[in-house]
């Protein structure tokens, strides 16, 4: 009977009929804010703009929810994550620099976005990175509070540093619990040849200099956009995340945002699904470096000439979009030691098989320390390879442990594999203000399908000096550490002159996993977004995520995301706190601080 029922008010519902009292079964829910990508920036302004309860906020992820999976959680799990389902793993195409090979590019895929599978290392880079920006209202001192606001110092140098530190935010910051002998020794030497810098985020004193470097890290585990922000904030009424939500475009009315069509949803609900936004509302893009450029393209809003090969309507032509998209290169130096046993690869292996030891685990599980808690590159350096440089073109990331190929990536991805991991150790050098830089472009309308990418590799010559010197650096560095010294395992002793170094960095060149500025924020013609983080042409979207970095911090580039989803949630908020408005205050600030010809 009840069932029969059912059916009969299936049936009038569906022919349009609707018995008195029954809600429209169809109507879709309307949002105020729909964020697209539930990366690092997109779980901080969940959290932020779904704190007023007047507001509505849907969070939609194409990941899943598992942000923390085991080896999400323990920073060691990492060499787990490399080409796992939590990874987007992308790669360029043919890059023309680099021996016309396609390099490997990871980007997290869950809730947490990249933050749940990078190497955590903390770095804000320094305040001449954000002056250069040279956007109204985006400099040092305007930033400078945003990242103290999101920070969580663990370290205790809130306490002795108070203008650059504080306890108060979600974004911990602390210290990893482990030293491996070889680290040791990396601090001693490179100590003694560079200084030491006891703290990369204090802007008062240089950056440059040697030390552990500090990590997103809470009690031992991953802190990820997802724990830090979001896990606090899932149980409020008007927030809702959708994950296995893949957005494929924002909808329009002429050119302001109504919504966005999406694929998927939990339980794989359906594809073509429409979220609506309020009256006012807005459409945040969040997806990241890769993504953000491609959803906009695939809505219309990009180069003209390109989105008509796809037929694609363009509501407003913006050539800067997919541009500009600038990395971290790297190149590695390795060596193997006569000392057995030393390297981190051999103290989390039983001897001779692959199996793990289970020593780190049970200190890991008991008490949040050891070995599991380092993601293999958390000692290094920030070095000037020519005293002439304005800042550190060069960061040496140093791993206690011997390369497994020459290309970074592999040690990562074959580690899993291999029984006999030789002892050794290694010196990652990174380009880390790099000055080339590449796009991201359409391989078709359909965002499921990825984008083509030119990383633009090497393609300013500055990073293959800043890389061959960083190599040189390393090989000196690396035969000074005594007992430990080994044979030079890569390069080779063979690759000696500036051409044979060259030619090894452009076979092997890979990267420290840094995208940004593929919807960059500016004044100028080339720009995507203005200072408001609007997205020019359009109503109702904004980019807040790393893709709006004018150019690429030093150091890695995380932090600075939290950085600019926190800055964007206080100015959505709060419409006065605007940049554009807070420049017309100071009276005439985008004259002064704009740089002509940008
Ligand atoms: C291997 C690796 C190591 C790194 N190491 C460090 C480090 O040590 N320190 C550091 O500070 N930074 C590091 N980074 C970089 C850092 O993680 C990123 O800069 C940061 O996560 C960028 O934040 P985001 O919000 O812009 O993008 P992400 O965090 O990548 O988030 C984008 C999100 O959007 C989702 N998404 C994409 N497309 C769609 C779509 N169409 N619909 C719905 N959702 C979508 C993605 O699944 C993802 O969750 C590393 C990154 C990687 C990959
Ligand atoms: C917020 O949630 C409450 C409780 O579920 C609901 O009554 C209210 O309408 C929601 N507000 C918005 C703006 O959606
Ligand atoms: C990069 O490659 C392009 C295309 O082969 C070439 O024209 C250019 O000179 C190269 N640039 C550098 C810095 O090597």
């Amino acid at each position: 009977m009840k069932s029969l029922l059912c059916i009969l008010a299936t049936i009038m519902v569906v022919g349009g009929l609707r018995l008195p009292g029954t809600p429209p079964p169809s109507a879709p829910p309307t949002y105020d804010y729909i964020i697209a990508g539930g990366g690092l920036a997109g779980s901080l302004l969940a959290n932020r703009l779904s704190a007023d309860p007047s507001k509505s906020v849907l969070l939609l992820e194409a990941g899943g929810a598992d942000f923390e999976n085991k080896f999400i959680k323990i920073p060691a799990g990492i060499l787990r994550l490399f080409k796992s389902g939590f990874d987007w793993q992308h790669e360029t195409s043919g890059e023309h620099n680099c021996s016309g090979r396609n390099i490997f590019l990871a980007r997290g895929k869950v809730l947490g976005g990249s933050s749940c599978t990078n190497v955590l290392l903390h770095h804000r880079g320094t305040a001449a990175d954000y002056d250069n920006w040279n956007v109204p209202s985006w400099g040092a001192s305007d930033l400078l509070p945003y990242f103290k606001r999101t920070q969580g110092d663990l370290t205790g140098r809130a306490e002795t540093n108070p203008a650059h530190h504080s306890t108060g935010g979600e974004w911990s910051m602390s210290e990893v619990r482990y030293q491996n002998p070889l680290s040791k020794r990396f601090l001693e030497v490179a100590g003694d040849q560079l200084g030491v810098n006891p703290d990369f985020n204090d802007w008062s004193s240089p950056q440059t200099g040697a030390g552990p470097f500090p990590v997103s890290e809470r009690n031992g585990r991953r802190e990820s956009g997802a724990t830090a922000f979001l896990k606090p904030v899932l149980s409020r009424d008007n927030l809702t995340v959708r994950t296995g939500a893949m957005v494929r475009r924002i909808d329009w009315e002429g050119s302001t945002a109504t919504g966005v069509t999406y694929d998927g949803g939990e339980g794989g609900v359906g594809d073509g699904l429409k979220a609506e936004l309020r009256q006012g509302g807005e459409v945040i893009c969040t997806a990241g470096a890769i993504a953000s450029p491609q959803l906009l393209m695939a809505s219309g809003v990009g180069p003209r000439e390109h989105l008509e090969e796809f037929n694609i309507p363009v509501i407003s032509d913006l050539p800067g979009v997919g541009r500009n998209l600038q990395d971290h290169p790297a190149a590695v130096v390795s060596f193997s030691t006569p000392k057995k046993g030393v390297s981190v690869t051999s103290k989390l292996r039983i001897r001779g098989t692959k199996l793990t030891n289970p020593l780190p685990i049970l200190k890991w599980l008991f008490t949040r320390r050891g070995l599991l808690t380092s993601v293999g590159c958390d000692n290094g350096a920030f070095v000037k390879t020519d005293e002439s440089k304005e800042q550190a073109d060069l960061q040496i990331r140093f791993l206690a442990a011997r390369a497994l190929g020459p290309d970074g990536m592999t040690t990562f991805t074959q580690f899993r594999n291999t029984r006999n991991h030789g002892d050794g150790y290694s010196f990652q050098a990174v380009a880390t203000r790099a000055r080339s830089s590449g796009r991201v472009r359409l391989a078709s309308s359909n965002t499921n399908v990825k984008p083509v990418i030119d990383g633009g590799y090497l393609s300013d010559e500055r990073d293959l000096d800043t890389l061959r010197n960083g190599l040189k650096l390393g090989r000196e560095l690396g035969s000074k550490f005594g007992e430990y010294v080994g044979e030079e395992v890569f390069p080779g002793k063979a690759c000696a002159t500036d051409e044979q170094l060259n030619k090894y960095i452009r076979d092997t060149l890979h990267t420290a996993n840094a995208l940004t500025g593929s919807c960059r924020m500016g004044t100028g013609a080339d720009a995507v977004v203005d200072p408001d983080l609007k997205v020019r042409g359009v109503t109702g979207v904004r980019v807040c995520d790393s893709s709006i970095f004018p150019s690429i911090p030093g150091g890695q580039t995380g932090t600075p995301t939290v950085m600019v989803a926190e800055r964007a949630a206080d100015f959505i908020i709060n419409p006065e706190k605007a940049p554009s408005k807070m420049v017309n205050e100071v009276g005439g600030g985008v004259e002064q601080r704009e740089v002509v010809g940008v």
